[in-house]
């Protein structure tokens, strides 16, 4: 079946959706979701027992999950930070030391452009065996033009060999690398006057992002290179106030970008200027659980102030080495309070807005495209509940079944 466009996905169990009309999550039983030219066509309380049906055999489908923050761009992964960790050495103090991402740097501009491109490739696959259908990948690891070029090459060239969607972003501004280490300002000066018109020329990137952090770049810079990158077209993603408050949330806001990501020290002035903004806070309770840290991002205060969340798992070498969405749906319960369909709602609609394409991903609805998972389980609260394993039964992409 799997190089076909199916009809549908019919004798559904329970199936949840946000739903964009009403603009609420939905909770269905049972039926049909009919497809069209790779969309949803419509919804039939009806079974189908015809041929080019799907059977969901009564499990439960949920649209496939959006990714809307990872890193799958790296050459080496660094077990023996992970370990440094556990044994009391902080994030900061390896990244001081000369490692963390400028270990990766290192490593990735010692690799090929078709060795990365093989190493992304079974990354994403990994992630579409988690239920991610869509996904936002950052350069990030080669910090010069040619290795940022080189990355964003080989997510392209990945991308095309898988059925996941992916959205690329340039994260240049992720670290100073060791050769500007005392000479920061002429990397900026790389970053804005070479970097960035060569990807927007080759069209290698959606989204810009800048690693906006206390000892990485302040919010000055970052706004000097975003205000670079939109005017070449791109959309502005921030890593803002991961460790600390930095007015990172604050120029997500005023900069109108797609979304503020991490915020585990946001202030209430960043909750509040983002909840006067479509910004949209990406919450990474991945990171915060690899890094052993219990400073969690504050989920509720920001829902609670009518910020749109979003959920994704930051996938990276460093600090958080998972690409399972379903992983992050479990932590967002008990960590950041969330209860199970607010979880959902962010790792699907939350997702697509933080990435903007929510008028046609993240939703069982009408002419949306038909990416759905049916899962091992039987109603939506077993997705964070039973962790650790994977519930993943079958993968939809454009209607086309893909496991
Ligand atoms: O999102 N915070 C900055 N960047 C990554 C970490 C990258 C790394 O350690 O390799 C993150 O957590
Ligand atoms: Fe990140």
């Amino acid at each position: 079946m799997s190089n076909t466009h199916i009809k549908g996905i019919t004798n559904l169990g329970q199936w949840v959706t946000w739903n964009p009309k009403k603009q609420l999550m939905e909770v269905g039983t049972g039926g049909t979701w009919l497809m069209e030219n790779g969309l949803f066509s419509e919804y039939s309380p009806k079974s189908f027992t015809d041929q080019g049906f799907l059977n969901a055999q009564g499990q439960l489908m949920t649209p496939g999950l959006i990714d809307s923050h990872t890193h799958p761009a790296f050459a080496s992964t660094r077990e023996l930070e992970f370990e440094m960790r556990s044994q009391g050495k902080t994030y900061q103090e390896i990244a001081e030391a000369g490692g963390g991402i400028r270990n990766s740097v290192r490593k990735l501009r010692e690799i090929s452009e078709s060795e990365l491109a093989d190493l992304v490739e079974t990354r994403l696959n990994l992630m579409l065996k988690h239920g991610t259908t869509t996904a936002e990948c950052k350069s990030g690891y080669g910090l010069s033009t040619e290795a940022e070029l080189k990355s964003l090459r080989a997510i392209k060239t990945a991308s095309n060999r898988t059925p996941l969607q992916t959205f690329s972003t340039l994260l240049g501004a992720h670290e100073v690398p060791d050769e500007y280490r005392d000479d920061r300002n002429t990397y900026i000066d790389i970053i804005i006057n070479d970097m960035i018109p060569k990807i927007s020329q080759e069209n290698l990137a959606e989204y810009c992002d800048v690693f906006c952090e206390e000892g990485v770049y302040t919010t000055e810079e970052t706004e000097k290179i975003l205000l670079t990158a939109q005017e070449h077209g791109m959309r502005l993603k921030f890593h803002a106030d991961e460790f600390v408050s930095s007015g990172g949330a604050e120029l997500a806001a005023k900069m109108g970008a797609l979304s503020a990501d991490h915020l585990m020290a946001i202030s209430d002035a960043g909750i509040a200027a983002l909840s006067e903004s479509e910004t949209v806070a990406t919450l990474l309770p991945g990171t915060t659980f690899f890094l052993g840290s219990s400073t969690w991002a504050p989920a509720r205060k920001l829902i609670d102030a009518g910020v749109t969340v979003a959920l994704a798992t930051d996938f990276n070498p460093g600090s958080n080495m998972s690409l399972s969405m379903p992983f992050i749906l479990t932590l967002a319960v008990i960590y950041l309070h969330m209860t199970p369909l607010e979880a959902l709602q962010a790792a699907t609609s939350g997702a697509a807005k933080s990435m903007g394409i929510e008028k046609d991903t993240g939703s069982i609805s009408p002419g949306f495209q038909a990416d759905a998972v049916l899962w091992k389980a039987d109603n939506f609260r077993q997705l964070p509940y039973f962790y650790g394993s994977n519930q993943v039964h079958q993968i939809v992409v454009g209607a086309k079944p893909i496991l």
